[in-house]
């Protein structure tokens, strides 16, 4: 063997005599079990698949930079924003939500975009999409919301019936289900669309003082995307299309970027503003609540293995740091949990110590042992709080102002109750916000979906949420009933009974 090259080695580190085949008795005759090396190899290959993601797993992943371009401090004392131009290291992950994780990038689907800042006081996860309303406003919907979007139990197939089922029967869906089957819900791969937090946050200045506010990253690449037909078309063509163009752009040095803006409501308006504005399902309007530059996210990194980051990383809504806050907005309320709990399933207990979740700062607590605990668990220092021993301490410094809830009373309250039921408004704005172009291919987009629709209550299902279009503008009802050669006297008379 020449002397410059590595051994190939057993996972213990012990060298391979022989590694194409296997030990046997005589050139014919069966294999031998000490031929442990075979075994090992097997084994292993049995052991690769982790379960993906149940939402989100197709994705596409990279490193890059965040860099603050204007003075937030007013609204917020995070370290990350505390000088013109500091930079703070970020991976993020794109993802298309319904698919396996062999579909294809072009879908029509709303697009993740999850965020990781690497700041020196800890991990900020900024879990959004590029869309900046949600399909519903209670969590204890999601999971069934998201059962419309996988296979049906029976068919094994993509259902349109229980999709617009679903959504039919939750008006609340029609301003997001607006903007998907706009030509945003094909967009041309993930660098030519935006970013949104979605949730309201809050955020707390040096003054302890909390403001709401909403974040938003303008693609400095411009918008561009598929049509249906082009979608569908790529579909077959480079079903990993975004991940190509992600790749390609990256490695051929041309970085892509965004501009990190936010919306900042204080508390006072709040109370008063006339959209709930902890409501997922709705946007706070640019003319009243204008965007404030923050700064530049660059990506510009490609992960080298996709599996050890893109595939292992973990991102949690909770995780948010000293000067950024929660709302009590129910969809972000019921993700603060829901992600950890993912992660521990996915990737096991010790899952932020894997390299692309870790805190490259400092981490210190009590939480010890597990499976796959390959940090050195703390060595001899103590596993027990309060203790006579080390010099660790819960700083009161960061606690942030109370908040006022206004109520005692607990009970399930009506997400959709008076005052809260208004689903048409800003989906008719949006749809008259159009040009006429998008228009057509809105109507189009939506016409194929529903015409997908199928079996018993395929009348009722098309009926109910053609009322929805109506109410979002007539226009739109209008066009969509015309492309369904539905006859709308008719239908009105067959709807009489359920609405
Ligand atoms: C109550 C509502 C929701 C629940 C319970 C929920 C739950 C989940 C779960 C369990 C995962 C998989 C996590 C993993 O295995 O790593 C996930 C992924 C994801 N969710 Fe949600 N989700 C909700 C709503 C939302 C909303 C409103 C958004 C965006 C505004 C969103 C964006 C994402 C993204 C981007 C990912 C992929 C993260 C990654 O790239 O690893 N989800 N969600």
């Amino acid at each position: 063997m020449e002397t410059n090259k590595k051994k190939l080695t057993t996972a213990s580190g012990i060298p391979y005599a022989e590694n194409e085949n296997s030990m046997t008795v005589g050139p014919r005759g069966p294999i031998l079990l000490q031929d442990f090396i075979l075994h090992e190899k097997m084994a292993h290959f049995n052991r690769e698949r982790i379960p993906e993601r149940v939402v989100h797993a197709k994705g596409s992943g990279a490193y890059g930079t965040f860099t603050v371009t204007h003075d937030i401090s007013k609204y917020t004392r995070a370290k990350l924003f505390n000088y013109i131009g500091k930079q703070t290291k970020t991976f993020l992950r794109f993802s298309t939500v319904g698919g396996e994780k062999g579909s294809a990038d072009t879908e029509r689907d709303p697009r993740g975009f999850a965020l990781k800042f690497y700041t020196e006081e800890g991990n900020w996860d900024l879990v959004g999409n590029n869309t900046p309303v949600f399909f519903v406003k209670d969590p204890k919907k999601f999971s069934d919301f998201i059962h419309t979007q996988k296979r049906d139990p029976y068919t094994n197939c993509k259902s349109p019936t229980m999709m617009w089922d679903f959504w039919s029967l939750n008006p609340e869906s029609l301003h997001q289900v607006t903007i998907l089957m706009s030509s945003r819900g094909t967009p041309y791969g993930y660098r030519h669309m935006d970013g949104f937090g979605s949730h309201t946050f809050s955020m707390i200045n040096a003054k302890n003082e909390r403001h709401w506010v909403k974040f938003h990253f303008k693609t400095q690449q411009g918008i561009k995307n598929f049509t249906g037909d082009e979608a569908s078309a790529m579909r077959g063509v480079d079903p990993d299309f975004a991940q190509h163009d992600l790749l390609h752009a990256i490695d051929s040095g041309d970085f892509p970027k965004w501009a990190l803006k936010i919306q900042v409501m204080t508390e006072e308006q709040a109370k008063t503003y006339q959209w709930n504005p902890f409501d997922l399902t709705k946007v706070w309007p640019h003319a009243d609540f204008p965007l404030i530059d923050v700064g530049v996210l660059e990506l510009n990194q490609n992960p080298d293995n996709y599996f050890a980051h893109v595939e292992q990383s973990a991102f949690a809504p909770a995780h948010v740091v000293d000067g950024i806050g929660y709302s009590p907005d129910k969809m972000l309320q019921g993700r603060l949990l829901s992600y950890p709990d993912a992660h521990r399933h996915r990737l096991g207990a010790n899952y932020e110590q894997i390299p692309v979740n870790r805190c490259p700062f400092a981490v210190n607590n009590y939480e010890r042992d597990g499976q796959m605990r390959v940090d050195g668990n703390y060595g001899s220092s103590p596993n027990y709080f309060p203790n006579s021993f080390d010099d660790i301490v819960a700083d009161e410094h960061y606690k942030e102002p109370s908040w006022d809830l206004g109520t005692s009373l607990a009970g399930w309250y009506d997400r959709n109750a008076e005052g809260e039921n208004d689903h048409y408004t800003q989906p008719g704005n949006l749809y008259r916000l159009m040009s006429d172009d998008e228009k057509h291919e809105l109507v189009k987009n939506i016409t194929g979906a529903m015409s997908g629709i199928e079996g018993p209550k395929r009348e009722l299902i098309i009926n109910r949420q053609l009322c929805h279009w109506f109410r979002a503008d007539i226009g739109l009802g209008m066009a969509v009933a015309k492309g369904l050669q539905v006859n709308t006297d008719e239908a009105m008379k067959a709807m009489a009974g359920y609405v």
